[in-house]
């Protein structure tokens, strides 16, 4: 095995970077590619492999009247989200894993996956694509290099990612650089016919923290297989984060200017499909408010020199859940998808090749849905995917802000957590100061959404909305979050963010959502900077400060009272309810657990009249 056959493209890097040529030879003589290609991120190449993916049939070209140079994708319906129960943290230690995290011994896992690779990529190419995490332009910019089997991947990735021959010569010949490995593990044999959507029944999502690697194995879907993302931007970076003191987190960036013109940065944290990319490009409904895009998904934040806490959206493009984006919800992502230059994944075909997706208005009286099959109104079921994606360069969200290309990032006034909760959580809660907000976070619930294989619809604790995502231990991440505002690695604690916490979802007794949401949200927005400036009404509630009826601008929204004041309203018996769930989830910390939460419950506890 250790003779291969001569792999074109594997002689005459483009690079003299001598760690990464070996690792690409190695990873060609495991894998026993076709050929190797290294991305260049020019036009041309995505002329190519676009071209050659439509006459595979991976991909379809959309009507260039509608969606210029654009394409629909449909996955295996076996390979749409993304699969956290085959998500591994390989620490050396498994305490390092914590409780929230899969775990196997990093020996043992590469061992496991070495077997799986052998040979995977046999009859495919081997891409490989330089990329950097972040503006270029950082102190310290975050490479990595990914290789995968799947075009459709280096498609994406030049979407998502800064990439290509500038980033491979800025990394010259030695920068560090994670080293990402990806193949969809189905080799071809000689002759054999490929699939329109290859990937394989055995998947694995592995993370080695210690030595910053990312080894991803059977699935094309992007949050399995873009390892730039999830995989690098948040597990592999929170452990830097915890290791050089800083926040790898998952939360949207935005930046709010006021009529009397006053810029804040706000920042926040809702799990997948709870609304990030909607609020990151909102469109206020309230006169004078303007709302710019900063990011969607994932913020670095990092203490400037003024003690202050900075976000930086390391990410190049929006990977954004179809269903439910629409002129009337976010319009500002239809004028982005408009430009073209997109992917789509599991959403539908009109006849005259646009997309559609459920959300989108009357349905047309023919699509073809995501399984590739004819779709009328009366057919079951929706005709795209629920966790279906729009994959798009985010330099065309039209409000995207001036600093987004700013490494140093934009500080930070307020943080918000929010879930999917149809009960019990009002629809903003301030904290009294950061470790309450810190409790806030921890103790973050929400339904479970398509966004990942299981149940839909059960609520989990989700902490910081970073259950899938932290790349340790949990615990040790909320003492990080602990530190972190106490003055540690050069922050100022009297500058930090204030915490607040949301819920868009609540419902009420027939199942409604009580709350418009949307543009509407931006009320939240005005009213949390008001609050920053000690200029809106709020009732001190045994949770924190909820808004007066009053102190919410409620000018031209389409509610009434009583809907007003079930959207506010604290419950003390849901409240109370929610204590032995709490105690519960962090028992299984253990000793771990920072005693700063215990006491945040016990005080809790306390106001709620719980024993
Ligand atoms: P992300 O995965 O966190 O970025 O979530 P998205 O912004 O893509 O939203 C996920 C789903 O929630 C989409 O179907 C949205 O239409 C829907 N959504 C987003 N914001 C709101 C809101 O304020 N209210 C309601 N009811 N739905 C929302
Ligand atoms: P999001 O991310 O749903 O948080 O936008 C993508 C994913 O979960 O794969
Ligand atoms: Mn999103």
């Amino acid at each position: 095995m250790s003779v291969p056959v001569m792999v074109p493209g594997l002689e005459n890097p483009p690079t003299n970077h001598s760690r990464l040529t070996a690792w690409v030879r190695e990873v060609a003589e495991l894998t026993t590619p076709e050929r190797v290609v290294w991305c260049d991120g020019s036009d041309e190449e995505w002329r190519r492999l676009t071209d050659e993916l439509v006459a595979s049939g991976t991909l379809v070209r959309l009507n260039d009247e509608y969606k210029p140079n654009s394409f629909w994708a449909r996955t295996d319906p076996s390979d749409v989200a993304r699969v956290e129960e085959r998500t591994y943290i390989c620490s050396v230690d498994e305490a390092d894993a914590g409780p929230t995290n899969n775990w196997m011994a990093p020996a043992e896992m590469k061992q496991t996956m070495t077997e799986l690779y052998r040979g995977s990529m046999r009859g495919r190419t081997m891409y490989v694509i330089p990329f950097c995490m972040g503006p270029l332009t950082a102190e310290n910019p975050m490479y990595g290099v990914e290789i995968t089997d799947s075009a459709y991947v280096a498609l994406s990735m030049r979407i998502m990612t800064r990439m290509g021959s500038h980033v491979l010569d800025a990394m010259g010949d030695d920068a560090v650089y994670v080293p990402a490995l990806h193949s969809v593990g189905a080799p071809l044999d000689e002759g054999q016919a490929d699939t329109a959507w290859p990937c394989s029944e055995t998947k694995y999502i592995s993370h080695f923290p210690e030595s910053r690697e990312i080894w991803s194995f059977g699935s094309g879907y992007g949050g399995n297989s873009l390892l730039g993302k999830k995989c690098y931007s948040l597990r592999i970076a929170s452990v830097m984060g915890r290791d050089e003191g800083w926040l790898a987190e998952h939360m949207l960036i935005l930046k709010l200017t006021s009529p009397r013109d006053e810029v804040r940065y706000i920042a926040a944290a809702f799990p997948s499909a709870c609304g990030k990319t909607n609020l990151a490009m909102v469109e206020p409904t309230i006169p004078g408010w303007k709302v710019e895009t900063l990011g969607d998904d994932i913020a670095w934040m990092r203490f400037g020199e003024d003690g202050r806490l900075y976000a930086v959206n390391p990410e190049y493009g929006l990977f954004g859940v179809a269903p439910g984006t629409d002129w009337k919800t976010n319009p500002n992502a239809m004028r982005a998808i408009d430009k073209g230059n997109s992917l789509f994944t599991n959403v539908a075909l009109t006849d005259d090749g646009d997309i559609w997706w459920e959300g989108m208005g009357e349905p047309p009286a023919h699509l073809t849905d995501w399984h590739g099959k004819d779709w009328t109104p009366d057919s079951e079921g929706p005709s795209s995917h629920p966790n279906s994606r729009f994959c798009t360069p985010i330099q065309q969200c039209p409000i995207l802000a001036d600093e987004y290309e700013d490494p140093k990032g934009v500080p930070i006034s307020a943080i918000l957590f929010g879930g999917r909760r149809a009960s019990t959580i009002p629809l903003v809660t301030q904290s009294r100061d950061w470790a309450h907000g810190v409790y806030f976070g921890a103790t973050l619930s929400s339904e479970t959404t398509a966004a990942a294989v299981g149940k839909v619809g059960v609520v989990r604790r989700d902490p910081m909305a970073m259950l899938p995502f932290i790349g340790y231990n949990g615990a040790d991440y909320f003492r990080h979050w602990i530190e972190m505002g106490k003055g540690a690695n050069g922050g100022d604690s009297s500058k930090m963010p204030a915490i607040f916490y949301v819920n868009w979802f609540r419902r009420d007794d027939d199942g409604k959502f009580l709350w418009p949401g949307f543009g509407e949200n931006s009320r939240v927005l005005k009213w949390v900077v008001e609050r920053l400036e000690g200029r809106a009404e709020a009732v001190e509630t045994p949770i924190g400060f909820v808004p007066t009826p009053e102190s919410l601008d409620t000018d031209g929204l389409d509610l009434d009272a009583a809907s007003l004041d079930a959207v506010l309203n604290v419950d003390v018996e849901e409240w109370r309810a929610e204590i032995p769930l709490v105690q519960e989830w962090f028992e299984k910390f253990g000793d771990k657990l920072p005693g700063v939460l215990w006491a945040e419950l016990d005080a809790l506890k306390a106001r709620l009249g719980v024993e």
